[in-house]
């Protein structure tokens, strides 16, 4: 007997930016990830996605492994600048490389499952303001037609944005991600103008017949460290409203959310609604995706400690909290990966459930799109590695998915982060998240035991099928 519903999809996920390579290949011009590689101090150890892990060369290798892991479905993320570099014209040459990835999975009987923004913005947009600028959500459902009419025929499953909370909060408030920038209001405009852009693509490709389409959240649970304590208790508050609420609400229930509108109105910020924005964005989805870390310990009190914070360290961010920058992220006593993130499995199991209980009906099917670890991975004398803390890490997750299901939380599948090592945005290569290594000097692939692992359990669940 399997815990998981009979439909239950297993796959693995990835980013055109974090592993594609070939940044200026076929037409292909910057994406703000290549710009922002060339601003000093920006990546670590000054490292480029120029190459990452040459994946646009090595498509049928890598389908291969998949297929050899017996994934049935591959989560991948088209970028922008190669399909229309500059943001204009469709570029027939960054098309076809798609179409190529598309047929080699089906041919492999492996679902694609397609993003259509996973933070590769054409530099060209964001020297017209990127998403702080109204427009570029007009240009982004441009661009999810050009996608849709070249691949419409074979892909059936869609997202439109991954984490818009990364590509907002961090990259125009906090400073960590591409483009770089340090300003609230940016941030507030570019959160709001990415949901306006899902909203209008969602309604393009809806009118184009995809009849499977969502959008993928980061979600946290932000736990009070005193839950008797009001400051503690206030600061779970905001941090949930700032991360979780702020993109849940307008895009199920067609609203912010008024305590974070009030909290940040405060501070002298505010979202640039326009009349009719609510209701675009608010499209009927068919899916949420759903991607999990770490859950965070939140406080009001400035001697909370900040040592559970998950920035990179030693850089000089500001807050991705606008308004809400006194909140202290103070660690626990949990076991931590490689990026310092506390391992907390439970969470998972916490946050799937609480969704359903405070959505309802309101929330489609969910789908853990990405969760996974980095680890400081040793390549032993056999040549292998055998990275016991990323198979433990797996595995737990997954048994808190089935923890979740049987509490009644709808979810049906799962996303294992990352099936390759690859370029980890702000941390460069320093930090390894495949199941598969990659050698960065040869880019042989070899896959780890997390990968057989994960392999062993879907075969499980597969013949439990019947
Ligand atoms: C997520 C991103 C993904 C990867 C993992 C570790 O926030 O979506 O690209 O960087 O974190």
């Amino acid at each position: 007997m399997s815990r998981f519903p009979g439909d239950f999809i297993w796959g693995s996920a990835t980013a055109a930016a974090q592993i594609e390579g070939a940044a200026h290949e076929d037409g292909k011009d910057d994406s703000i990830w290549d710009a922002f590689a060339r601003v000093p101090g920006a990546i670590a150890n000054g490292d480029t996605p120029e190459v990452a892990v040459d994946h646009y060369h090595r498509i049928a290798e890598d389908v291969a492994i998949m297929r050899d892991l017996g994934l049935q479905a591959y989560r991948f993320s088209v970028s922008w600048p190669r399909v229309r570099p500059g943001g204009g014209a469709p570029n027939p040459a960054g098309i076809d490389f798609y179409s190529r990835l598309v047929d080699e999975l089906l041919g492999a009987d492996i679902l694609p499952w397609l993003t259509l923004y996973h933070w590769d913005l054409p530099q060209a947009l964001q020297e017209r303001g990127g998403w702080a600028d109204r427009d570029t959500a007009l240009r982004f459902a441009e661009y999810a037609v050009t996608v849709h009419e070249a691949l419409g025929d074979r892909v059936t499953h869609w997202t439109t944005f991954n984490e818009p909370w990364c590509s907002s909060m961090l990259g125009y408030a906090s400073g960590e991600h591409a483009p770089g920038r340090q300003s609230p209001a940016e941030a507030f405009a570019a959160l709001h103008h990415q949901h306006l852009a899902h909203g209008l693509a969602v309604r393009a490709l809806r009118e184009r017949g995809v009849e499977s389409i969502g959008i993928t959240l980061n979600l946290t649970t932000a736990v009070p460290r005193d839950p008797a304590d009001l400051a503690d208790l206030d600061a779970a508050r905001r941090i949930d409203g700032l991360f979780n609420r702020m993109y849940l609400e307008p895009l199920l229930l067609g609203r912010y959310p008024d305590d974070v509108l009030a909290d940040i109105g405060a501070a002298g910020w505010s979202v640039p609604v326009q009349d009719g924005d609510l209701a675009a964005i608010r499209q009927p989805i068919d899916l949420l995706g759903v991607n999990h870390y770490h859950d965070d310990q939140v406080s009001g009190h400035p001697d909370g400690g900040n040592d559970g914070s998950t920035a990179r360290p030693g850089r000089d961010y500001a807050s991705p909290y606008p308004g809400s920058e006194f909140v202290t992220f103070p660690g626990r006593d949990l076991p931590r990966t490689g990026m310092g993130w506390e391992v907390n499995p439970a969470g998972l199991t916490r946050l799937l459930v609480r969704l359903g209980q405070e959505y309802g009906d309101a929330l489609p099917p969910l789908y853990v799109t990405e969760n996974g670890a980095a680890y400081d991975d040793i390549v032993t004398g056999d040549g292998l590695v055998h990275d016991a803390q990323r198979t433990e890490f797996i595995l737990d997750h997954v048994a808190a998915i089935g923890d979740a299901i049987e509490q009644g939380a709808d979810v049906r599948g799962y996303f294992v982060w990352s099936l390759l090592d690859n370029f980890e945005w702000a941390w460069g290569y320093d930090e390894r998240f495949g199941i598969v290594r990659v050698d960065y000097d040869s880019l042989v692939r070899t896959v780890k035991d997390s990968g057989r692992a994960y392999a062993a359990l879907i075969a499980a669940e597969v013949a439990v099928r019947g």
